[in-house]
């Protein structure tokens, strides 16, 4: 039977192409009755290879959670938990490890990048293993569950690649225990920063006016989208690679709008000038996200009922993959108990 599984970092709230990139895609797939169990994850073990402030990551953890939620994942239908509540993860981490030659993770293009980056760091004393071998406890995530389809955005595909290939290597070393898991994309695979078109949109850039984050105000929303860069070239078409911002404008308006096709959006705006068109977008967006916003400061409002939210579904989730570790430990000759 299929089984989903994603994970998404808990850097507090999301930003819109967390939202159209992945999470949209959770609550269809659950909503849509198409699959076994599903299970996300807020993969907080991950986010402690950026140094943070343990309050804040706690304090992060929890609005993430929220912010899931308000998206549409039901907890009582999806299972939704805290990566670092089921140990499993880690022990799998540690076991994946032992067979991963090095110049697997040398090859992953986000660490080659942090490589460039590099001395930057020489004040904490290089680069951190957790970041290098990050891959392999995502692995770990979908290999546990035994999961087949991996709804993410497309900076997780070349991860998720490395996740095959690993599965591959333990079936032949051990036994044939894992399916190998499929990557399931939105349309919206990739939308890009609201200040720079080449560099796609994400929580760590330092400039807030590059995203737009779930619980932002309606009018900073409109702030936000009338500030994105478009061009000169009269009328509206898609054209990704001539239009960078027109057509990353269209391609959120036409995923809020369930259009299959930015094209198709940019047909029905083709007379506008830029400024109308950013009106529409902005209001797709506005329409779209008040409701989760509001759902999720609810959620927030009551702190312990969300806390016991996870709770219950962790215990779901430890069911699973202890059971599940189990097997794997007989398989590579650990005690299992
Ligand atoms: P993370 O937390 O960086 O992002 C969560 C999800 O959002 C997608 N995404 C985007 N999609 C489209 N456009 C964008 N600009 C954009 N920015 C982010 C990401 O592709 C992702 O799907 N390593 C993962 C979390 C993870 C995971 C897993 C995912 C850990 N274990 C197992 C799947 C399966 C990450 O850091 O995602």
């Amino acid at each position: 039977l299929a089984r989903v599984f994603s994970g998404i970092q808990p850097t507090g709230v999301p930003q819109l192409g967390n939202y159209l990139g992945s999470l949209k895609n959770w609550v269809t797939m659950q909503n849509s009755g198409q699959y076994g169990e599903l299970f996300y994850s807020i993969v907080d073990l991950h986010a402690l290879t950026v140094p943070r402030d343990p309050r804040v990551l706690r304090k992060e953890t929890m609005e993430m959670a929220a912010a899931i939620i308000a998206c549409g994942v039901d907890p009582q239908r999806s299972v939704l938990f805290r990566q670092s509540a089921v140990p499993a993860h880690s022990q799998l981490h540690w076991a994946l490890g032992c067979i991963t030659p090095t110049g697997w993770l040398n090859r992953m293009t986000q660490w080659k990048s942090k490589l460039q980056s590099q001395s930057e760091l020489q004040s904490q004393g290089g680069l951190l293993t957790g970041l290098f071998t990050y891959p392999i406890l995502m692995s770990a995530d979908v290999l546990l569950y035994r999961a087949t389809h991996i709804p993410v955005g497309e900076d997780q595909v070349q991860h998720l690649e490395f996740a095959r290939d690993l599965a591959t290597h333990f079936n032949k070393t051990y036994a044939h225990l894992f399916p190998l898991p499929q990557v399931i994309l939105t349309r919206s695979k990739r939308i890009m920063s609201l200040k720079d078109s080449s560099r796609k949109m994400s929580k760590s850039d330092p400039n807030d006016l590059s995203r737009i984050n779930l619980n932002d105000s309606d009018e900073s929303i409109r702030l936000k989208i009338r500030r994105a860069p478009t061009d000169s070239i009269p009328g509206i078409t898609f054209d990704p690679e001539s239009r960078p911002g027109v057509s990353n404008l269209l391609s959120i308006y036409a995923a809020l709008k369930d259009m299959p096709d930015p094209g198709e959006a940019a047909q029905a705006m083709a007379s506008m000038n830029n400024k109308q068109m950013k009106d529409a977008v902005a209001s797709a967006v506005v329409d779209a996200l008040a409701p989760i916003r509001d759902r999720m400061r609810r959620l927030l409002d009551d702190p312990s009922h969300l806390e016991q939210t996870l709770r219950d579904n962790e215990a779901r989730a430890r069911d699973v993959a202890e059971q599940s570790w189990r097997e794997i430990a007989q398989c590579v000759g650990l005690p299992h108990y």
